[in-house]
């Protein structure tokens, strides 16, 4: 496997591009901080990754940069076959009530930049036959929940988008797969407190990475959120205006 991440500096991307390393695999890394892609490429590097771990800086807020850092991953892995994308934001909704530039910080991240990034990812595997999408969206996408009305609607958006693209280019090669984490115990959510059913990383790592190899187009992580979110789905419109969650 030759993979490309965007967002694995930490957390559950982080935990997945250990695995990905522990099986020899070609890794490039995007993201932020030069210290941050250098700590991670080394480490990568002490899991087993195959070769020299590239990296090149790439902020999800600046969409213009995303083709040409796509490029030179493309360059130094000659050709990559997987793309994985675990960066994103996230604060509670009284934040984002509070402070609009942050929501609008958020939702671009989000939504409209993963998209845009996913495009490109797109084009590229396309262009060579195929490959792996796999993109962390969330359970907050599945129902409007009062604690995360603006994330969920960005997730809700993504999630919408990446089940289009399996739809319309499985066939042609690309297998698109959307990841809807429930609660994880990662660096996004320090200081909250876990709700039962509550994940940890490498567990959802090891989840996600048998949706990979199988290609399975919806994951949800850890399993039991498949089950959680149809009941929460059915929750008459009264009962969602009346409780908390
Ligand atoms: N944790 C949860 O409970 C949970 C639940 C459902 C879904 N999710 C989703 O799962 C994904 C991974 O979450 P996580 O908990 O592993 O998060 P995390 O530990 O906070 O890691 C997020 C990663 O995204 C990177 N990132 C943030 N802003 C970026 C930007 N503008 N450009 C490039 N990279 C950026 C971070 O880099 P820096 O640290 O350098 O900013 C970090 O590497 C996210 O999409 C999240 O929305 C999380």
């Amino acid at each position: 496997m030759k993979a490309v991440l965007l967002g694995a500096t930490k957390g559950m991307g982080r935990a997945l591009a250990r695995l990905l390393a522990e099986r020899g695999a070609r890794l490039f890394v995007l993201g932020l901080g030069e210290e941050d892609l250098a700590r991670t490429a080394a480490d990568l590097r002490v899991h087993g990754a195959s070769g020299e771990v590239g990296t090149a800086p790439c902020d999800l807020l600046d969409p213009q940069a995303f083709g040409p850092a796509l490029d030179v991953a493309d360059r130094v892995l000659d050709g990559f076959d997987t793309v994985i994308v675990t960066a994103g934001l996230f604060a509670g909704q009284e934040e984002f009530e509070a402070d609009v530039a942050l929501a609008a910080r958020m939702l671009a991240a989000n939504f409209t930049n993963t998209v845009l990034f996913c495009e490109e990812a797109r084009k590229r595997l396309l262009a060579r036959g195929g490959g792996t999408l796999c993109v962390f969206s969330s359970v907050a996408g599945e129902r409007a929940r009062k604690p995360v009305i603006l994330y969920g609607a960005a997730k809700a958006g993504l999630s919408y988008y990446l089940t289009g693209l399996d739809h319309k280019f499985r066939a042609q090669g690309l297998r698109t797969i959307v990841v809807k984490p429930g609660f994880a115990r990662t660096g996004m959510t320090a200081g909250l407190k876990p709700p039962p059913f509550a994940g940890d990383p490498e567990v959802i790592a090891r989840t996600v990475l048998k949706a990979i190899d199988r290609g399975t187009p919806e994951v949800y992580a850890p399993p039991i959120w498949r089950w959680l979110m149809l009941v929460i789905r059915s929750l008459p419109r009264a009962i969602m205006r009346r409780i908390g969650f």
